[in-house]
């Protein structure tokens, strides 16, 4: 097994992506702790990786407070013993449109899309990376979109938050990489399209439908992680672009795996 005898940490693990992220590391062998701030989702998640063989912990976090992530972080440390694989995965989508709401609502939904995405990565970054350097190595692997490439910006402007924090988590990416490499630990993102979960079914249950599954997403952070310590760092991979036929999606995540 790919995962056997390591730890990871998955953020915004109580649904969708990041709930199948955190069963698919397990099933791979990895124990596993979610953070997030919905505990009744979370603690279902924990049980789902419990039912593969392997220790689940749910633990309760806003991204967006970097004292509770710090929190967060060690006591997931303490309880795993070693942390192997991040995966930055939470984030919201919410209306931070200029000509909607009021100035209030605009500018706080535009903190909260920043911190608990932008933010929130950096703070379990730098929170995770002394455990991996004293494991030897690790992997973190920020979940992102497909926006951010070129001709792929789908949001009509109503989500800047949005937008503005997945820009931020790319950029994370190449930084981070440059910084780690020689000291073992790779960075890549997932830049993938429409994904069936609570956040797309919120904006359209036909884009939803329509595109991947959760699980797929966790079989593409199974197929990147397998390269292992000689695999690719500093990028962000594309994958199930909106509009693309789910078996030819499929077959992107097949084609991220070690040939
Ligand atoms: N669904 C898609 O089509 C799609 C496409 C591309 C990228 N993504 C990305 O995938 C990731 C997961 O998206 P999803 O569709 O599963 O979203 P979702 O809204 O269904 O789930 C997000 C999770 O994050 C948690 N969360 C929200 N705010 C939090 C906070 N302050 N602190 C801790 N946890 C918090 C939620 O409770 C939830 O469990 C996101 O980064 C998203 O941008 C999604």
């Amino acid at each position: 097994m790919l995962l056997e005898g390591k730890a990871a940490v998955v953020t915004g693990s109580a649904v969708g992506i990041g709930r199948a992220i955190a069963v698919a590391l397990a099933e791979e062998g990895a124990a596993v702790a979610g953070l997030d701030i919905d505990a009744v989702g979370n603690a279902e998640t924990a049980r789902l990786v419990r039912e593969t063989g392997r220790q689940g912990l749910a633990v309760d976090c806003d991204m967006a407070d970097r004292a509770q992530v710090r929190r967060a972080m060690n006591g997931a440390l303490q309880r795993l013993g070693r942390i192997d694989v991040l995966v930055n995965n939470a984030a919201i989508y919410a209306d931070t449109s200029l000509t909607g709401g009021d100035y209030e609502s605009q500018t706080l939904a535009y903190e909260r899309s920043l911190a608990i995405c932008a933010l929130g990565s950096f703070y379990c970054a730098r929170a995770a990376v002394p455990a991996m350097l004293a494991a030897g190595g690790g992997d973190i692997v920020n979940v992102i979109t497909e926006h951010i490439k070129e001709g792929h910006l789908m949001t009509g402007g109503a989500a800047s938050g949005y937008d503005g924090a997945k820009w931020v988590q790319w950029r994370q990416v190449e930084t981070w990489a440059a910084e780690l490499a020689p000291r073992g630990i790779r960075v890549n993102g997932l830049c993938m399209g429409a994904t069936d979960t609570p956040m797309l079914r919120a904006v359209s249950v036909a884009a939803a439908e329509a595109g991947m599954r959760a699980a797929d997403v966790g079989r593409a952070v199974v197929n990147v992680l397998a390269h292992g310590a000689d695999g690719p760092t500093g990028q962000s991979w594309l994958f199930g672009a909106s509009g693309t036929p789910r078996a030819r999606s499929l077959e992107e995540i097949a084609a991220l795996a070690p040939a």
